[in-house]
């Protein structure tokens, strides 16, 4: 028996230090948070039973996982330590407990637990000088550069407070990616057929840890703070000072936190935001209840890897088991056949699942998924149902290893994987699949906004051979259109009207709605203001295309090919006869306020974030760049400007700030 439960603890620690290592050295978890924790408690339950036991080596010593070795290692001022678990009430009241020994009076503050990584920041005479991952919790790495992208990490502290904090001040927090950047990235990197991300927590890791910053720039993640290493020489009495401080010095303070003077309440608020969990934009997967009085947490002090004075409330994990009934092939306008697994219906985060896409072959051998597997499944960015890995135990024989179709599902085309894709494609242009595919897309919000066009309307339209192509929609009658089944005069009547609107959209809109590969919402608005009409787009070759601002060599390649495609052209044309509009409403000249002006801009913004100034920048007819030089016009600054200000200051360029800027485009 005892020899059983040592051989136990000596299983336990060895797959927990894999794990760690997976998840804190290699950004690729092997185990999801729920089967980590469970080994975690069962090895500390084991150690508390046979404290003889426990070795410096083990997990239960240790906060967190390896130092990956691509940055430069910082030594932490003071470690980061992690927080002991709280999984019900009762822990919460035991915890109490604990504390009440020691400070009867106790009051708690009670914040949101972020479901991101530590960031650890060091300001130097008020100027962000350093930045750092946690690492193993003594040493972690360098990320300076990269934390500098996060537009909520300030790089220099705001004068506000009247504190001293010329000296030394370190500010540790979480960074993070919010759930629609997560998706947003997710579905781009879909698109170009690259790994995805599981969550927005390994995304943000992933971003965190990228040794070019130019692309964590592009990530959009967010950073909330919630300590301070010095509140106490500064006189600050309590957390909930610290954060106002911190919000003060212009940190980002994640504001859903409370201050509650018993535990009832407490336990109350943690179960209110169980119920809110899914509402915030960002993932949390907890609550931190902490005392608030610094030197309350001082007598409460330290064990080995924890503080005394705190404790993390876990919300119960969101996976469930479901099976696997099939797995269906979907393919796509560009040919991509996409494997979406097919599943017993389940509830999970708040919404019945009965399907979850597997994204490509590489992801089902993977996982090693099959037909009639059981399943963990979970939301991921806590919307899109995904399948985490199959329960191979639960097996029974039956099951069947999934095999891609070499012939297309829908047209009977060879279907082919290409070098260095993980897409398999039919590569049959007129495969019914991708013009049905490609039509839903031609009349989508983004695209031609065609109202009273579902994929069942438009599944009839090509069944009874009433249209091919998108073009063909403008041609259709109202005598065919009351024909179809759930379509009546009103109806039939309002989709013409809409169709007729459609065709005013304007060139961005319908560069968008052609589908050219690689061509979104974005560029298609780059290249109408830009060419202002199909026609001279056209005449555009790839290198003057790559010239423009955000378009690269793929998609300058993309465009040129489809214009020089024979079907495309005799398709656009007869989208021309149908009256529908190719140029694009370009501003009058004298809107273009900004016409020839080159602007870098800094700082964050009030009224706009990065995207829409550059949008608008482009709209009046200026042009946005990112470094500045003596070609540029002016810079615009925000709050916690870069160094770009100071650049352009020496080189004698106009700066101006967002009042200025306000005047200058009214
Ligand atoms: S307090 C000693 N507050 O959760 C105090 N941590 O184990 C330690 N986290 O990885 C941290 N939100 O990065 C604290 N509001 C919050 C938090 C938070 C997220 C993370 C932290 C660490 C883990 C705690």
């Amino acid at each position: 028996m005892k020899e059983e439960l040592k051989q136990r603890l000596l299983e336990l620690k060895a797959q927990i230090e894999e794990a760690n290592y997976r998840y804190y050295g290699l950004d690729d978890p092997l185990l999801t948070d729920a089967e980590y924790d469970a080994l975690m408690r069962e090895l500390l339950k084991i150690e508390k039973q046979h404290p003889e036991w426990v070795t410096s080596d083990s997990p239960s010593q240790r906060v967190g996982g390896f130092v990956a070795s691509q940055f430069p290692k910082v030594r932490h001022r003071e470690p980061l330590l992690s927080l002991d678990n709280a999984f019900n009430a009762g822990d919460l009241i035991d915890f109490d407990r604990r504390v009440r020994r020691v400070a009867p009076d106790v009051e708690y503050l009670v914040e949101l637990k972020i479901d991101g990584l530590t960031v650890a920041l060091t300001y130097e005479n008020k100027t962000l000088i350093r930045a750092a991952t946690r690492g193993d919790g003594e040493v972690g790495e360098e990320i300076t550069a990269n934390a500098k992208t996060i537009r909520s990490v300030p790089l220099r502290l705001r004068e506000k407070t009247g504190l001293a904090t010329e000296s030394v001040l370190d500010v540790r927090g979480e960074g993070y990616m919010p759930k629609d950047s997560f998706l947003q990235l997710n579905s781009e990197r879909e698109e170009e057929g690259q790994a995805l991300f599981a969550n927005p927590r390994n995304a943000a890791a992933g971003s965190l840890r990228q040794q070019d910053s130019r692309i964590t720039a592009q990530r959009k993640l967010g950073f909330f703070s919630y300590q301070l290493l010095q509140a106490e020489q500064l006189g600050l009495k309590t957390q909930r000072e610290v954060l106002e401080v911190l919000k003060d010095l212009g940190f980002t303070v994640n504001p859903n936190y409370q201050v509650f003077s018993n535990i009832e309440e407490v336990v109350d608020y943690c179960e209110q935001m169980t119920e809110r969990r899914h509402s915030f934009p960002y993932e949390i997967d907890g609550l931190v209840i902490k005392v608030n009085s610094f030197a309350q947490q001082r007598e409460l002090g330290y064990t080995a890897k924890s503080p005394r004075w705190a404790i993390a409330y876990k919300f119960p994990a969101e996976q469930v088991e479901t099976v696997i009934k099939g797995i269906e092939i979907n393919v796509g306008r560009t040919g991509v056949l996409t494997p979406t697994a097919v599943l017993e219906e389940v509830l999970v985060a708040g919404s019945m699942v009965g399907r979850a896409t597997l994204h490509n072959l590489d992801n089902i051998r993977d996982k090693d998924i099959r037909i009639g597997d059981h399943v963990l499944l979970h939301k991921a960015g806590d919307v899109i149902p995904e399948i985490i890995k199959s329960l191979p135990d639960k097996r029974t024989g039956k099951e069947i290893v999934f095999e891609m179709p070499e012939e297309c599902p829908s047209c009977g085309s060879p279907v082919l994987k290409l070098e260095g894709e993980v897409a398999h494609r039919c590569q049959n242009i007129s495969c019914p699949s991708r013009q049905r595919e490609a039509l839903i897309h031609f009349v989508s919000r983004d695209a031609m906004n065609i109202e009273g066009l579902g994929p069942a309307v438009i599944g009839q339209l090509l069944d009874k051979g009433l249209v091919k192509d998108a073009a063909d929609l403008y041609y259709l009658e109202f005598d065919q259109l009351v024909k179809l089944e759930r379509m009546g005069e009103k109806s039939a009547q309002n989709l013409l009207n809409a169709l007729d609107q459609s065709k005013q959209r304007g060139l961005a809109a319908l560069l968008f709605a052609l589908g050219i590969r690689h061509v979104g919402v974005k560029a298609g608005k780059l290249l109408a203001n830009r060419y202002g009409d199909i026609e001279e787009l056209k005449k555009a070759g790839e290198e003057e295309l790559q010239n423009i601002g955000d378009i690269g060599v793929v998609m300058a390649k993309s465009i040129v090919n489809f214009f020089e495609d024979e079907a495309n052209l005799d398709f656009l044309e007869r989208l021309k006869k149908a009256g529908v509009k190719m140029a694009a409403d370009r501003k009058t000249a004298d809107s273009q306020v900004l016409a020839g002006k080159s602007i870098v801009v800094t700082g964050s913004l009030q009224n706009w974030d990065r995207r829409e100034i550059e949008q608008l920048i482009e709209e009046l007819g200026g042009k946005s760049s990112s470094g500045v030089s003596k070609k540029t016009s002016f810079v615009l600054y925000g709050e916690n400007p870069g160094s770009k200000l100071a650049k352009a200051q020496s080189l004698g360029i106009p700066v101006i700030d967002e009042q200025e800027f306000k005047k200058m485009i009214e």
